[in-house]
């Protein structure tokens, strides 16, 4: 629309006239801020913004290759990715407690960013230039919450985790700023960036590490991403994607069923399907899914995924539950 271009155009100059000729870093999770602040940049300063891509190996099926190769090919983004699947799974061996995870996970990914923009600062330093921007993909809700005033502070890069250089410290570039979650997605649409990115479903930092309930293994998380995305191409199958918020499929690993398929006595896992509508992820109600819809990745998850032989259903509003399992 008319309004987004205006959006868009107004933005790439900003922009332009904060950064200048000088360089720029920006961290790609796989969501839709992310991607859409990136984009801009790129729109507005070219090679001289540098993406950098941690693969946790959290992520779900394909969001990775959708960042490494789509929204590559989409913007024309130079992109630094860290494979860090390995780093990740053996900091989280052993570690069942939610909490414990999450803390793990955060700490995982501060120190493999860093590491990662020191890189990215001493490709830049080989040709005489200075990364001073950090670009974030702050949305308007993130600026009132914190009760952020006329921003754009100088930050130490995230809160500064052991032994880094003293003067890893940027400007922040936040062209999101003054938009709201669905002006976002416009302007993501408006840059012609692919509608799997644009139109994501909120999806938590830790990733499938918190819907896997117990210990996250390789091949627990490949349990889970093959589950998970049956249902969720069967979501889009039956169109209802925009009208559920979110929709978290739970691995319990801890659990053992009983079930029988193909010609025996299987000794398997369930997994939960966990389909919620919210305005703002603060209250939640479980869906309606239609029965057919349920039936159908019922169906799948059981044939196509060994180790799954149980499906079951949370009919759990928030609250008293939560939208994850963990
Ligand atoms: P709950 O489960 O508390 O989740 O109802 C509310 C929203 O927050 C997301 N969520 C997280 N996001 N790091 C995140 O970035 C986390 O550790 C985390 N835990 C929950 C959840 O997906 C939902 O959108």
């Amino acid at each position: 629309t008319w309004t987004m271009v205006n959006i868009v155009e107004e933005q790439i100059e900003r922009i332009r006239e904060q950064i200048g000729d000088r360089r720029a870093i920006c961290g790609l999770s796989g969501g839709v801020d992310s991607a859409v602040a990136a984009a801009l940049v790129q729109r507005a300063i070219g090679d001289q913004l540098t993406c950098v891509f941690v693969d946790h190996g959290l992520l779900r099926k394909g969001e990775a290759e959708q960042v490494e190769r789509d929204f590559v090919a989409a913007t024309g983004v130079s992109l630094h990715v860290v494979d860090a699947q390995q780093r990740f799974l053996e900091a989280l061996a052993g570690v069942s407690d939610p909490e414990e995870k999450r803390k793990i996970i955060g700490r995982e990914f501060i120190r493999v960013f860093e590491a990662a923009e020191i890189e990215v600062i001493g490709e830049a330093a080989e040709h005489g230039e200075k990364v001073e921007f950090l670009v974030q993909g702050t949305l308007y809700p993130d600026v009132v919450e914190s009760g952020g005033g006329a921003g754009t502070s100088n930050i130490k890069s995230h809160h500064n985790v052991g032994g880094l250089p003293e003067d890893l410290e940027f400007s922040l570039v936040e062209p999101l700023r003054t938009l709201f979650k669905d002006e976002v997605r416009l302007v993501g649409e408006q840059l012609g960036l692919p509608a799997e990115i644009v139109w994501r479903h909120p999806f938590p930092g830790p990733g499938l590490g918190i819907r896997i309930v117990g210990e996250v293994t390789h091949d627990r998380l490949e349990t889970l991403r093959e589950a998970d995305a049956i249902a969720r191409e069967e979501l889009t199958r039956a169109g209802l994607d925009r009208d559920i918020w979110q929709f978290p499929v739970v691995l319990l690993a801890d659990v053992r069923s009983v079930g029988v398929q193909g010609d025996g006595r299987t000794y398997g896992h369930p997994v939960v399907l966990r389909p919620v509508t919210s305005e703002d992820a603060m209250t939640a109600d479980w869906a309606r899914l239609p029965y057919d819809v349920i039936e159908t990745i019922s169906t799948r998850i059981t044939n196509e995924v060994r180790e799954i032989n149980r499906v079951t259903i949370d009919v759990t509003s928030k609250p008293p539950g939560t939208i994850e399992w963990e």
